[in-house]
């Protein structure tokens, strides 16, 4: 389970009112009106940053403990999302850059994190591949942002930031449907043709095994906030955000051969638990029977989007 931030969940709910003449009440009716209505800032606030922010927290929580990342970029930044997830992970960060086409998610990045200690901040208004910077950082985020433009603006786009702003990380996250998946495999794509090395989901470079057959994605439970439960009437405390991601790296990684990724729920029946792998090997269903004690324990940890070593 992932949690919002208690400090943000108070800004935002505290401008909420105000916001550009929205109040909670006629936020509520437009969102019932057109559920997937994005461009209502105040309601991607309330709705779909928590999402956003639990995606990108899981995601992050990839990258091995050990790692510092100083420098930050994060293209179609929007309210900010990644800077909040990055700071939370990466105490050290000293530089956050965010780019973002939108004047009004600007000014709501900058309201949200006014009181916010941390890295050096600069948002960048202005729309990619046109407005992207020419300078490296340690890692370059583009969360939930691709699908809203065309192949040929995210191909310029992931050209010019392979090349010219990442120099370590590459960290691309989409929802998960099969839509969100094809942006993640043109863009993993791309990345292996031109020296990249993949480091997670996938465990290598080698072609996905799902393709033509299913989409890869994964599930992150996240908490409900007070007015995320009010404005969408849900009576659960938590809800589940499915996202496609691809965390890429411009060093080689070694990985151990029998490393594989759970990529579905683990199905747990009395006696077996069956995991879908996915790894170097190609996809495989495994399973793992009360019988075998030591891979029995471990198959019982295993969760939807964790690691698995076949022994
Ligand atoms: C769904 S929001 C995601 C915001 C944030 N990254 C998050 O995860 O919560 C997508 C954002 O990308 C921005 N965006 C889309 N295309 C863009 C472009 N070509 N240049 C700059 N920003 C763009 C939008 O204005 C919007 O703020």
């Amino acid at each position: 389970m992932i949690y919002f931030p208690k400090d943000l969940a108070e800004i935002i709910h505290q401008n909420i009112g105000s916001a550009k003449g929205l109040n909670a009440v006629r936020l509520r009716e437009n969102y019932q009106k057109n559920k997937n209505h994005e461009e209502l800032y105040s309601t991607y606030l309330l709705s779909r940053m928590p999402s956003t922010y639990a995606a990108i927290t899981r995601v992050l929580q990839e990258i091995p403990a050990d790692v510092e990342v100083l420098t930050a970029l994060d293209i179609g930044s929007g309210p900010g999302t990644g800077l909040w997830a990055m700071r939370e992970r990466f105490p050290g960060m000293a530089s956050y850059k965010g780019l973002e086409v939108d004047e009004i998610f600007i000014d709501l990045a900058k309201q949200l994190n006014s009181k916010a200690s941390g890295p050096v901040v600069e948002w960048m208004n202005g729309a990619y591949p046109k407005d992207l910077p020419d300078s490296k950082s340690d890692l370059v985020l583009m969360s939930y942002t691709v699908g809203e433009n065309s192949a040929e603006t995210v191909l310029k786009t992931i050209d010019h930031v392979w090349k010219h702003n990442v120099s370590e990380w590459l960290v691309v996250i989409e929802p998960g449907t099969p839509k969100g998946y094809n942006s993640i495999l043109n863009i993993r794509g791309y990345v292996a043709k031109n020296g990249g090395y993949m480091y997670a989901p996938c465990k290598g470079n080698y072609t996905c095994p799902l393709f033509g057959h299913d989409w890869c994605h994964f599930s992150i439970r996240l908490e409900r906030t007070l007015l995320q439960k009010q404005i969408k009437k849900g009576t659960l405390p938590y809800e589940d955000e499915k996202f496609s991601y691809l965390i890429a790296r411009k060093s080689p990684i070694v990985f151990d051969e029998a490393a594989a990724r759970v990529i579905k729920n683990p199905l747990v029946r009395s006696g077996h638990i069956t995991l879908d792998l996915c790894g170097e090997s190609g996809y495989e269903r495994m399973t793992v029977s009360k019988s075998q004690k030591e891979a029995y324990r471990t198959a019982k940890n295993a969760e939807w989007g964790s690691t698995w070593k076949k022994k």
